[in-house]
Formats: structure tokens, C-alpha cells, sequence
């Protein structure tokens, strides 16, 4: 069984503001989290030689990847965090200003920003990037974003889809998920 390892992106300067979406680059602590997992897949991925590291296009998966050496790096736009829309790049005090009604919390699943997504419309753009992974015989690095790393483990640990939006992906933990014959198993290493 080879492994699949998935995990959110280092703390970003948006992170640290309290800002969603964006494309801000790594704070202080991110950029410590970026080299630990360098080092964390280096010895990890020891003789995988096949193994590969899959980023989203955002600055801030790119430079969490940067630091490892020795794989192949593929950006996809699918592994982008959820498009929030009208309110990107806002904390979650300004949305509740601006976005009064509730419609969020009452169904976080379906609720589509205004000119953005739902999670229903991030699971349905993962596909091919689940496809891709269940074809996959070396391990894969998936370093991504909490939103879209909610709808892959879901898919992999066999989640509801109602539990999507509400499951924890804490970060600078890396998820490390392994398909054998006698199902999913997992492990979690927090790094800090
Ligand atoms: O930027 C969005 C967050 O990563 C997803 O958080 O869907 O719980 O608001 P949320």
C-alpha cells in the first residue's frame, strides 16, 4: 500500500489577519512549518522514487512546497480553496456584517458565495484530482487548503457528505492516509 499524505498549506500572512482566500504569502510560523515538512517528507519518502508533490496554484501551497527537493511538483487549480466570492479576502467579523442572513450556517454544504462557490461545487471540481490519486501506484504530497483537504479525506475516510464542511483539518498536521486490502487506515503527525 503506498501512502497518500495530505496537508493544509503553512500559516499564511491572511492566517494570521484573520483573512479568507487571498493569495498572501507564508507568515513567519508557515515558513517553519514549510521546512519541517520538507524534512518530514524527505525521510518519509526515502526511496519512493516515483513519489510526487501536488500544490494548488496559490502562492501559499507553492512556497509550503518549495523547500523539498527531490520530487516532481504539479499545481492544480482543482486543489484552489473554495472561491468565496464577494467576500474574499474578508475576516469572518466583516462577512457577518456585510452577508446578514444566516444562510450559511443553516447549510454551510450548499451555501454558494455570491460569485463563488459551494463546497457541493469544490467536491464536484476535485474529481479529477480523485481520479488521478486512485491511479497513482507512488505516493502523493497533496499540500492544499482546508476547505478542499475537507472533501479528499472525506472522500478517502468515507465521510458523509453533511460531515464535510464541519470536519477538522488542523494546520501543520499532515494526514497520512493508507488503502490496503482491509480498508482505510490513517495516521497523523502534527509537526507544531
Ligand atoms: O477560506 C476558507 C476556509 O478555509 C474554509 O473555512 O468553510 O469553515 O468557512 P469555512
Amino acid at each position: 500500500p503506498r501512502p497518500i499524505l495530505l496537508t493544509r498549506h503553512g500559516e499564511s500572512r491572511d492566517n494570521v489577519r484573520g483573512r479568507i482566500g487571498g493569495d498572501s504569502v507564508l507568515s513567519d510560523t508557515g515558513e517553519v512549518y514549510a521546512k519541517k515538512l520538507a524534512n518530514f517528507v524527505e525521510k518519509r519518502l526515502k526511496n519512493e522514487r516515483a513519489a510526487s508533490i501536488w500544490t494548488s496554484t496559490l502562492q501559499r501551497t507553492i512556497l509550503t512546497a518549495n523547500p523539498i527537493v527531490g520530487f516532481p511538483k504539479i499545481q492544480w487549480r482543482a486543489l484552489d480553496e473554495i472561491n468565496a466570492g464577494v467576500c474574499d479576502g474578508m475576516t469572518y467579523e466583516e462577512i457577518k456584517k456585510n452577508m446578514p442572513d444566516e444562510s450559511r450556517k443553516k447549510d454551510k454544504l450548499r451555501y454558494r458565495y455570491p460569485r463563488g462557490e459551494s463546497y457541493l461545487d469544490v467536491i464536484q471540481r476535485l474529481e479529477p484530482v480523485i481520479i488521478e490519486l486512485e491511479r497513482q501506484r507512488a505516493p502523493v504530497v497533496v499540500i492544499s487548503h482546508q476547505a478542499v483537504l475537507r472533501a479528499l479525506y472525506a472522500y478517502f475516510a468515507d465521510r458523509p457528505l453533511k460531515e464535510i464542511p464541519h470536519i477538522e483539518v488542523p494546520l501543520h498536521t499532515i494526514i497520512e492516509i493508507q488503502m490496503g486490502v482491509s480498508g482505510v487506515q490513517e495516521k497523523r503527525y502534527k509537526l507544531m
